[in-house]
């Protein structure tokens, strides 16, 4: 059975009562959950003794009001979908309760942070950053879910959390996708019909750098080229990076390894979608 807190004294009492030696998983969401939110679910629920999902749609970290205020929220949904998920606790917090002094202490991110989604969307990861800590004070869990679709995210969140909050093992999960390859994502449902068809272009284009560099091309401008030759076939999509960098890291390599990742962001009727894919070991 679920139990949905709305509360953060609720939710510490339950908290609480979880015995020191029990496992408590934890998946940070903000709401409008789909299948990759359930994979995260999952996995959680394969190693931990209790799964607790939050569901809080994070002002801090839009750079529009307008984005936050259209974000989707289907918190019957999400539940619902959390129980099918045999998840033990779904905490949606007011943001009351998330950040009861009137001037937040903004948590700056790390250099991870410097380029790419940081470079275009300011502020962001301080955003995600300091809901993220917050989140882990509150929730306390022994082990957190994050998805590797959101891949510069996990490495900022790695960053604070091995800072903050040492006891707590990130664990990193692989990326849900569409039977045409576009990643599973909350701002999916926003594509009209025709951009929707048209955002498989953004895998596609991954996809074919891939190739290139298992049919031997190394160099990183090579592998760049083909990705974006496939992007440019569609007038309509705006490219907004795409680059190469180190396993694990922000920083652009000039000669492809296995392991590297190749990460992109596109514009698609205003639509803002990002995606990475690793360079594979054989
Ligand atoms: P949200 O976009 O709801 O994503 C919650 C988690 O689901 C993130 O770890 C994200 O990487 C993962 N996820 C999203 N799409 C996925 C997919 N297709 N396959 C696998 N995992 C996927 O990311 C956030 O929320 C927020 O920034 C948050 C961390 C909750 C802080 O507010």
């Amino acid at each position: 059975m679920t139990t949905l807190f709305t509360d953060l004294n609720s939710y510490s009492e339950w908290r609480k009562g979880i015995p020191a030696d029990k496992t408590v998983g934890f998946v940070p969401t903000m709401g409008a959950l789909h299948t990759g939110h359930v994979s995260l679910m999952r996995a959680a629920s394969a190693h931990c003794d209790v799964v607790v999902v939050s569901i809080y749609v994070n002002e801090l970290q839009f750079n529009s009001a307008s984005d936050f205020q259209h974000y989707p929220r289907t918190q019957n949904d999400d539940v619902d979908l959390c129980a099918a998920a045999n998840v033990d606790v779904v905490f949606a917090p007011s943001k009351s309760d998330m950040f009861v002094e009137k001037d937040v202490r903004i948590i700056q991110p790390s250099s991870a942070a410097d380029n790419f989604e940081g470079l275009d969307r300011p502020g962001h990861f301080a955003g995600v950053v300091t809901v993220v800590d917050r989140l882990f004070s509150v929730v306390s869990p022994t082990r957190a879910y994050f998805g590797i679709k959101d891949y510069q995210q996990v490495a900022v969140i790695s960053d604070m959390s091995s800072q903050l909050h040492p006891d707590i093992e990130i664990v990193i999960c692989e990326t849900e996708r569409e039977h045409d390859g576009l990643a599973m994502s909350s701002r999916n449902r926003f594509l009209s019909e025709a951009a929707r068809v048209r955002a498989a272009l953004l895998p596609t284009a991954l996809t074919s750098a891939i190739t290139q560099w298992k049919n031997g091309a190394t160099q990183t401008g090579v592998l760049i080229e083909a990705a974006r030759a496939i992007l440019t076939q569609d007038p309509t999509i705006n490219v907004q990076y795409i680059s190469i960098v180190r396993a694990g890291s922000m920083d652009p390599v000039q000669t492809v390894s296995a392991l590297d990742v190749i990460i992109a962001a596109v514009v698609i009727d205003g639509i803002r979608l990002i995606d990475n894919m690793s360079f594979p070991i054989a």
